[in-house]
Formats: structure tokens, sequence, C-alpha cells
């Protein structure tokens, strides 16, 4: 029996007789030689059928082939040079496995519309390819990043009474006879967590009514949020650049074949390993704009000219620590000292990708937290559960949330939010 082997595996069986399950991606033929582009889901190389060395019969199956039909390839694994992959099957015997037609996505460029529409068939290309095996090599090193730390994976839940981020860009859907809305974070929960397993991690969708159409928002995308107990804002902070560097460093280590794909600078990358990251005050982070000439005032959200701005005077990612308190939510630690601020920390990504973390100390004190809850107007009924956390041995406590798809768009240096999540939902999409 022939070994079946994966293409990325190709420079193991130089010179052996193997088999390829894959499709092919595209074709050339002349008289005496026909050139199939492969792929198998593990990496795209070529196949080469030279007339005179197989039958009648495969070589004529081998001209007719047409875009995305699945095959079982027999053949001898080849080293090439010319290639940027580095090998290539001779091939000495094919059988189709399920033949295709009328393959909407060509070789041709298609406008992004008809892209997303086709999204289910559009993952097959060599692009959407690369960027998913980052995604997949990213969410392997948190949990190993995350368990080494100590932490535990700890599941919130996706349907929840509570709107810890803001109770204007909820879903909302029937529960029986209550209401019910989809997860925006789960750091409540995390937080209920931190308290019982001093540290934990979630990981999970989460969903926010964003009716902006901007290439940084998506209406369903999955956070990863750390939660510690007995920890002060420093602490988190390193945490959380350790983590990105860590995350850079493995994408850089496993995924070259994937990055060249996507034709993204890894000497750019590399700096981003490089810790500690610079850190600014909002205060400074207005004077700075200020002094760009920006029209902002102390107490302004930024918008993304304005993080893009200050992103680029750092080579690293940087972190901008507390903001006022007008434009966080509830359940932030007021800085010391300041009636104005809160404990907290954005992180915003180089090259203009803008804030990929939110983080902050939390308000540990029953009194202080039930006060915040009643001046937002929140519903106390639904919050009576995160108070007990502050009634049973309360300790300061920080975590943050890390936007994966922020970060995957980030590393992969894409235009859009919408091509690191496999069916991405926006605004005006939900299929397929
Ligand atoms: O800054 P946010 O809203 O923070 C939280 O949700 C906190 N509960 C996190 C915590 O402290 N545990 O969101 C965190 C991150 C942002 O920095 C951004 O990367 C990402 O989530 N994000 C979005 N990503 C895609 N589409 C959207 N609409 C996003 N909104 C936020
Ligand atoms: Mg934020």
């Amino acid at each position: 029996m022939t070994e079946i082997i994966r293409i990325k595996d190709a420079k193991d069986h130089v010179d052996e007789v193997v088999q390829i399950n894959g499709w092919l991606t595209d074709k050339r033929s002349s008289g005496k030689i026909a050139f199939l582009q492969l792929r198998d889901g593990s990496a795209y190389f070529q196949g080469v059928v030279v007339k005179s060395a197989v039958s009648e019969e495969v070589f004529e199956t081998a001209k007719t082939l047409r875009q995305e039909t699945s095959l079982s390839i027999t053949g001898t694994i080849h080293e090439d040079t010319r290639s940027h992959f580095g090998y290539e099957i001779e091939v000495q015997d094919l059988k189709v496995v399920g033949d295709s037609g009328d393959y909407p996505i060509t070789p041709k460029e298609h406008g992004i519309e008809f892209l997303l529409d086709h999204r289910h068939l559009w993952l097959r290309s060599s692009r959407q390819f690369a960027i998913q095996q980052i995604r997949n090599e990213m969410i392997r090193t948190t949990y190993e990043f995350f368990n080494q730390e100590g932490f535990i994976k700890m599941d919130s839940p996706i349907l929840t009474g509570s709107a810890p981020e803001g109770t204007t860009e909820l879903f909302q859907t029937k529960y029986f006879d209550e209401k019910a809305y989809l997860s925006q974070s789960g750091q409540l929960y995390a937080e209920a967590g931190a308290m019982a397993y001093g540290k934990v991690f979630t990981f999970g969708p989460v969903f926010r009514a964003e009716k902006s159409k901007t290439r940084r928002h998506l209406t369903e995308f999955w956070m990863i949020e750390p939660e510690m107990a007995f920890t002060h804002q420093e602490e988190s902070l390193q945490v959380q650049e350790r983590y990105i560097a860590t995350l850079v460093q493995n994408v850089i280590d496993h995924c070259s074949y994937e990055l060249t794909l996507l034709d993204r600078d890894i000497d750019q990358l590399r700096k981003y390993t490089q810790l500690p990251y610079p850190r600014i005050r909002y205060d400074k982070a207005i004077e700075m704009l200020q002094a760009a000439d920006f029209d902002v005032k102390w107490g302004d959200d930024f918008g993304s000219p304005e993080e893009t701005y200050l992103s680029d005077q750092f080579e690293q990612p940087v972190f901008v620590l507390n903001y006022p308190k007008a434009i966080k939510p509830f359940y932030m630690l007021p800085e010391e000292g300041r009636d104005d601020t809160y404990v907290c920390a954005d992180m915003l990504a180089p090259e203009g990708y803008g804030e990929i973390i939110g983080g902050s100390e939390r308000e540990w004190d029953y009194d202080k937290l039930q006060a915040a809850i009643e001046a937002k107007g929140l519903d106390m009924n639904e919050y009576g559960w995160y108070l007990d956390l502050r009634k049973y041995g309360s300790v300061p406590h920080a975590g943050f949330g890390l936007g994966l798809e922020r970060a995957i768009t980030w590393i992969c240096h894409l235009d859009h939010l919408r091509e690191a999540i496999p069916f991405p939902r926006m605004l005006n999409r939900l299929k397929p």
C-alpha cells in the first residue's frame, strides 16, 4: 500500500512514491505535459503529469480536470527549487473522487461582496488558508500560554441576563418567559472564576449589535478574557505584553509558510517580540494629539485616526493608561488621588490597527461597586451575584480582553476584520 501523506510533509518523502488526497485549484497543459495546482488543506503545491510517463487515460483525465475537482494522486515527490513551497509531485496515477463544474471563484479578481456571499468556498483559497492556519496557531498558543502561567480555562455562558459593556449594543432574545441577552463579554463570570481558582481565562464568542460599518467591528467575535485575583494593573500589563509577544513569536516560528503566502513582513513582526511595550497615560495621549493638531479635548474617546496617530509614534504595541471614567464601564477601579479616571489600559497595535486589548483593575469594594451600578442605572437584581463576589473575601483583581480577530488582522496585516473569522457576522451579513 502506498503511504498517504499530507502536502506539508512532502519534504520528508523526497524520491518516495506517495498518495495525496486533495483538490485541483488550477491547471495548465500542453500536448505533452500538464501542471496541476493542488491543495489538500495543509499546503499548496504542483503536480506534474508527463504524457510519456503515464497511461493515455491518466493524461486525458488530467487535461480535462476542472477547478476544485477532488482527487487521489499517486506519484513521486521531488524538490522544486523554482516554487516557494520547494517540492512537487510527479504524477503516476490519478483518480477523480468528486467532479466539479463552474466553480464560481476563478483565478480572476472578484468583488468583496461576491467573495463574502461565497465564503463557504472562498475559505479554500490560499490567502484564507493562511489566515485560518494562523488563527489556529494563535488559539493553540493561547491555551498553552495561559496554562503555563497557571491559569485555567473557564467557560462563561453565552445566554445572560447582564450587560457588562453597556446596554446599547445588546442582542436580545426570548428565553421562555424571560428576556435574555447574548453575552457581550465573559468578564463578570471570569471574576467569579478568579475568586474561585485564582487565575482563569475565558475564550468564546461574544456579541455586539454594532450598527457601525467599520473595518474593525464584527457583531460576533471571539474574545480571550483572563482574570487574576490579588493582581494590580502593572502585573496585568506584564501578562498582556508577554502574551502578545508569545502569540507573535509562535506565529513566526510555526507559520512561516503562511506568513509568506500573505506577504507579511516577518522582520516587522519580530519587533513586537521585544519587551517591555511602552506605556503612556491617557492625559499624555491627549497632549500628543493636541500637539499634532487633532481636534480633541480631555474626556474624548479616541476614534481610529487618533489611535493610529498614537500607535505610529511607537515601534511596538503601546498601552494607553487610565482613561476618563465617563468613557469606560462601571466595574473599573477609580484611580487613587483622581476623581475622574480609572485604573485601566487599552493596548493599541502598531501599523494602524488600533485597540486590540481593553483591560482594568476592578472595583472590589461592595459599597462603591453598588453605587457605580446604581449610577449607571443598571438593574440591581441582575448584579446581586456579582456584588456577592465583594461580600465574601473580596480582593484586588484585574483582567483584560483580547479581541482575537483584531489581533489576527494586525498580525496578518489584513485590511479588514472580516477575513479573520471563518464566517463573519456584520451589520448586513448573516449568511452564509
Ligand atoms: O474593550 P472591550 O469592550 O472590553 C471588554 O469587553 C472587557 N470586558 C474585557 C475585559 O476586561 N475582560 O473589548 C475587548 C476587546 C477590544 O479591545 C477589541 O480587541 C475587541 O474586544 N472588540 C471587538 N472586536 C471585533 N468587533 C467588535 N465589535 C469589537 N469590540 C471589541
Ligand atoms: Mg475597549
